[in-house]
């Protein structure tokens, strides 16, 4: 077998030295956009009379039989050719003869490796993209039903003050706008194509690249050969991206795992998403929501392991460049499958009300209220504060809530408190009154849904 680079070589490669060098086991995921790529190179090498319109053809309709080849899985993958660039270029010259061997004319793996890996990653962005919107658009449709359900909002994970469930969820909907909107602005970046910076210092050939990157619908080209063949920032962006998605997903699953909990009930799990113990009969265990807490650990490891193969690595491509793949690789699968699960499982959640709502009278998740009652009353609010602080450690000796204090005791702390706290302590009367923009009072929820809705719209 000779390589496609084997020239100046006398003696075969070592066979463990072939092992631990091809990529070919995990690249092949590449070969789309490696034909892609390479149609569009033979394309521009005919436009710029490197090539004849016949040669072009040919190299184009033999690229187009190996992509059904591969999708049929009639197209055998041979480790010794290394990687899926030399795979398909050896299986062209097969196929369409010596023409085959001009398709590499003007370019290197190189920067063939830069753009195959850019257009993968920036599909992939898109995919991303799609599952966050649709995510958004479940959180926004459970938030919707959920407007006049109550629970505590915490600060600390102690109770706090009385919070709409539609607010809770519509937090996370918020969350995941940022992470569309970091996807897209990533993308802009990762879709430059490198072609035409071959080796490191670009090439004699009268090259296009321009036009290279307009047919592959990329944003432009790179501006420096030397940088375009070595920069794998895109990756390092885009597993920030992946790994920014799941920490927002870990928060959540972090909620339904401790909601579950029957000491909370706030959920119950759809059965479709949990399981049983060998052991004990009466568990059903988050594991869906587990895992993706879990797998959280393995995309920050996807993203400092790219991190680390490109500190201090100096000008320009170099074989550790190689190790750019599997941790991309890693990070898509588990973000992927980890965003269409979190829609499916939040769309199947039944939350429970009435113990979100008796969880409400636990805390004193009221005191707030009581304060601003009295600031109300023209007592300044430090004063205020104190004298709450006084009613709470009353009710609790009391083993009572705060609005089951009788009006002769709440007078006894302070003379202007009349009849008309109860009304204030009611908490669902404590949601409605916070409309600020941005709060839970159901005019500032309804504002930030219809938003949301323009936003889902927008990003359709
Ligand atoms: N499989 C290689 C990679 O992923 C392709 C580029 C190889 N280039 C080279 N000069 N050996 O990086």
């Amino acid at each position: 077998m000779t390589k496609l680079w084997g020239g100046r070589f006398k003696e075969r490669t070592a066979t463990d030295v072939e092992a631990y060098t091809q990529s070919i086991s995990y690249d092949a995921a590449l070969y789309a956009q490696d034909i892609r790529g390479s149609q569009a190179h033979a394309r521009m090498l005919a436009r710029q009379g490197v090539l004849t319109d016949e040669e072009a053809k040919q190299l184009v309709a033999g690229l187009d039989r190996i992509r059904s080849d591969i999708e049929s899985g009639q197209f055998v993958w041979k480790p010794e050719l290394e990687d899926v660039h030399m795979n398909i270029e050896s299986r062209l010259t097969e196929l369409v003869g010596d023409v085959g061997k001009k398709l590499h004319t003007g370019r290197s793996r190189n920067d063939q490796v830069a753009l195959d890996f850019r257009l993968f990653v920036s599909d992939r962005l898109r995919v991303w993209r799609k599952l966050v919107v649709a995510l958004v658009g479940v959180f926004l449709k459970r938030a919707r039903e959920q407007q006049a359900t109550l629970l505590p909002g915490c600060t600390h994970m102690q109770p706090a003050q009385p919070v709409s469930l539609a607010q809770h969820l519509l937090a996370y909907a918020w969350m995941f706008t940022r992470d569309a909107g970091r996807l897209a602005d990533c993308e802009r970046r990762v879709r430059i194509s490198p072609l035409g910076a071959a080796a490191l210092a670009g090439t004699t050939y009268p090259l296009d690249p321009a036009s290279v990157a307009e047919e592959l619908g990329m944003y432009g080209t790179f501006d420096n050969s030397m940088d375009a063949v070595s920069d794998r920032d895109f990756v390092i962006e885009s597993l920030f991206c992946a790994s920014t998605i799941m920490m927002h997903l870990s928060r959540f699953c972090e909620e339904i795992i401790y909601w579950a909990n029957p000491s909370f009930g706030f959920v119950r799990l759809p059965d479709a998403y949990s399981t049983g113990s060998s052991i004990m009969p009466q568990k059903k265990n988050p594991d869906v929501a587990e895992l993706m807490r879990g797998k959280v650990g393995r995309v920050y490891g996807d993203l400092t392991a790219m991190l680390t193969i490109l500190k201090g690595l100096p000008l320009t491509y170099n074989r550790d460049l190689q190790e750019d793949k599997e941790p991309f690789l890693d990070a898509d699968a588990t973000v992927t499958a980890s965003l269409s699960l979190m829609a499916g499982q939040l769309d199947a959640l039944t939350f429970e009300a009435q113990r979100m709502h008796h969880a409400l009278g636990l805390g004193f998740l009221n005191a707030t209220e009581l304060a601003d009652y009295l600031v109300g009353k023209g007592i300044p609010f430090r004063e205020a504060h104190h004298i709450t602080g006084r009613a709470v450690a009353l009710a609790e000796e009391r083993g009572v809530r705060l609005e089951e204090l009788p009006l002769a005791d709440l007078d006894a702390l302070c003379d202007r408190i009349g009849e008309d706290v109860y009304t204030v302590l009611n908490y669902d009367a404590a949601v409605a009154r916070r409309n600020t923009s941005g709060g839970t009072g159901p005019v500032a929820v309804a504002a930030q849904m219809d938003k949301l809705e323009r936003w889902l719209a927008d990003n359709a």
